[in-house]
């Protein structure tokens, strides 16, 4: 799925061609990735000092990453930019997912490569950590469980493209008017998964910020926090958003309690439920992983009539 995303290619398809084969294999790309990030996380640690210590297998690392994505932008940034290949004995042809995009927008390798980099690190982790913290809710809430499989027993998941199941997430707001069909996807992903998984645990708890020049925020100075606040050049700012969700001006008196129905009677802004952020570096993953959350939520709703917690954690 992240490899069709990506570069238009599940990995697991790479090695069934014959021809045009990128020059290092995808699980030589992944354990690269991985080696590279976790040598990224020490970088970043130790801030400027970090980026200037020497380390020969993280260069490696990074090489083997690029020469496998290079091999696929190189061909997206051809005309006609299709990757044409030999399978079986049979000529055939993908488009190149997002590097097939990007390429349409910008010549740049080293831009593009940035890009789908950055996505693969974004992917890492995160939709799967919004599933099984929905999961670990739902495994509490057997009554939520079962409204949930209500919901969803009748839907032909088979026959739901992706662009439909894109399409009824996207309008996650259960305030929104939307379709009655819609509303069966819409309810699950919504109250589910945005509701409930995204605002008690969002996967980003927190998210920083330096400011470039002296600045003003609107809230947060005076007695009451309610006027202005300056804010110098150079300082850092953290925005928690795992206290913003907890606000009961704006969410109600029980925050911590797992309530999907909540959503029913809240209409939170776009600045005060901030799961993906907001403004002009917002997530612009957040449809792929809403989507595959709600597709896997929903395929478990439908095959399992029960599930349940083993430990003793609430
Ligand atoms: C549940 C899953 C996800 C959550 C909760 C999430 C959340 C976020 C948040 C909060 C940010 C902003 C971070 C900041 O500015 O400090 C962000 C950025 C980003 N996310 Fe996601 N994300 C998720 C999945 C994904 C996926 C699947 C992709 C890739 C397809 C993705 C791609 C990105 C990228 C490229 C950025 C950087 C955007 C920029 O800086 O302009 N995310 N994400």
């Amino acid at each position: 799925m992240a490899g069709q995303f990506l570069i238009g290619e599940r990995l697991g398809d790479i090695s069934r061609r014959s021809t045009r084969l990128p020059p290092v294999s995808p699980s030589q790309l992944l354990d690269a990735f991985h080696g590279a990030l976790s040598w990224l996380i020490v970088r970043v640690f130790f801030g400027v000092i970090g980026r200037n210590i020497p380390n020969i297998t993280f260069r490696k690392n990074c090489s083997t990453a690029h020469a496998f994505l290079n091999h696929y932008i190189e061909i997206a940034l051809k005309p006609g930019n299709n990757l044409n290949y030999k399978r079986d004995g049979k000529e055939r042809s993908i488009s190149l997912g997002m590097a097939g995009i990007l390429a349409n927008r910008s010549n740049d390798c080293e831009q593009i490569r940035s890009q789908l980099l950055q996505c693969i690190m974004a992917m890492q982790e995160t939709t799967s950590t919004l599933c099984s913290n929905t999961m670990f809710l739902l495994a509490r809430h057997s009554d939520i469980w079962k409204d949930l499989r209500k919901e969803v027993i009748g839907l032909d998941l088979d026959s739901a493209t992706v662009e439909d199941l894109k399409r009824l997430t996207l309008v996650q707001n259960i305030l929104k008017k939307v379709s009655p069909t819609d509303r069966m996807i819409n309810r699950a992903g919504h109250v589910f998964l945005h509701c409930t998984g995204l605002r008690i645990y969002p996967i980003f708890a927190t998210s920083g910020r330096t400011s470039l020049k002296d600045t003003t925020l609107p809230r947060g100075g005076g007695p009451d926090g309610l006027s202005p606040v300056f804010v110098p050049k150079n300082s850092r700012i953290i925005t928690l958003f795992y206290g913003l969700h907890r606000d009961k001006s704006i969410f109600g008196y029980d925050v911590e309690v797992f309530r999907p129905d909540r959503w029913n009677s809240i209409s939170p802004s776009s600045w005060q439920y901030l799961p993906f952020s907001n403004g002009p570096r917002r997530c612009p993953g957040q449809d792929k992983a809403i989507t595959e959350a709600a597709y896997l939520i929903i395929r478990f709703a439908q095959k399992f009539e029960v599930i349940e917690s083993r430990d003793q954690r609430d």
